[in-house]
């Protein structure tokens, strides 16, 4: 499907039209990925008031999107639902600490529209609230901060820096350091073996979120970002290579690994030839993952 017909007919629904939701909404009118863009919220003033704003946004004339307001159930006429209904992380609080208020919230959610939907929906739902470990976004963000400073201290754009945060969006994330390229060059070979402090950079990435969230109370333009861009390669299938949280049948949870995005949501995982010490690390975080979900599950 070109990206014209794409834009023109395709609608996205976000759940949740709190700071994330009225940004990942902002962001896809800034890069229009669709027709139609559908406000849901039981708060419904609030709802209303962010679609007011939000249609401000696109009346000079560069761009086609809507921006409405719906009930729940009309998310499953959507090609796309983004969910961010969630609680936000409190100040010390991590991600997994969310797991058992916001499982209630997700689910509530997933009531309001699961029931509209056609035993032969192409819907995709794409989870951005956190623990944001089931089909989400997942480490696609960690890894877009891990690209930033890598671009910073190595002087090269981070478009041309491929490095993959993996396993958890949170605490037991790990970088796959082993293939880390700058332009295809291997890393070490491409800045020198000792130019990048490896450790300082995988803590300064997985603490950028918590650093951020002390000085202004959330994040939301770097996630409102990544769910756009996945918008994207959802709708216009652009089969481009992301770090998503999906289902790992060896590891028995869900986490973040190389998954190529298409219309059908995950086309297919990437296998990685991980180090030793890689997968050790990957180990741990699907551990980590798993206890927090039997937690949840109690
Ligand atoms: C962050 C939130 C989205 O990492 O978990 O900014």
């Amino acid at each position: 499907m070109s990206q014209d017909q794409a834009s023109l007919t395709s609608k996205i629904a976000v759940v949740g039209a709190g700071e994330v939701g009225s940004t990942i909404a902002y962001s896809l009118i800034l890069n229009p990925v669709a027709g139609d863009i559908l406000l849901i919220d039981p708060d419904t003033s609030r709802r209303d008031a962010q679609a007011q704003d939000l249609s401000d946004a696109t009346y000079h004339g560069n761009t086609s999107t809507r921006v409405l307001t719906a009930e729940p159930e009309e998310a499953a006429q959507c090609d796309v639902i983004v969910l961010t209904a969630g609680a936000a992380q409190k100040k010390g609080e991590s991600r997994t600490d969310l797991i058992g208020k916001n499982v209630k919230i997700l689910k509530s959610a997933i009531e309001g529209f699961k029931g509209s939907l056609s035993s032969d929906s192409k819907t995709i739902l794409l989870v951005v609230a956190n623990p944001v470990d089931v089909f989400g976004s997942g480490t696609f963000l960690d890894s877009a901060r891990l690209r930033g400073i890598l671009a910073s201290r190595s002087g090269v754009a981070a478009s041309s820096i491929d490095a993959y945060v993996l396993g958890e969006h949170g605490d037991s994330q790990m970088v796959a350091w082993s293939h880390v390229s700058i332009g295809g060059v291997p890393l070490d070979q491409a800045v020198g073996k000792n130019e990048i402090d490896k450790k300082s950079i995988s803590e300064e990435t997985k603490k950028k979120a918590a650093a951020i969230m002390e000085a202004k109370g959330a994040t939301a333009y770097g996630i409102g970002g990544v769910a756009a861009s996945l918008c994207k390669s959802i709708l216009f299938d652009q089969r481009n290579v992301r770090p998503v949280s999906h289902w790992q049948e060896e590891l028995g949870v869900c986490l973040s690994m190389p998954a190529v995005i298409g219309r059908k949501g995950i086309v297919r995982t990437l296998p990685m030839d991980l180090s030793d010490q890689e997968k050790r690390e990957l180990e741990t975080s699907a551990k980590s993952l798993k206890e927090v979900v039997q937690e949840a599950e109690k």
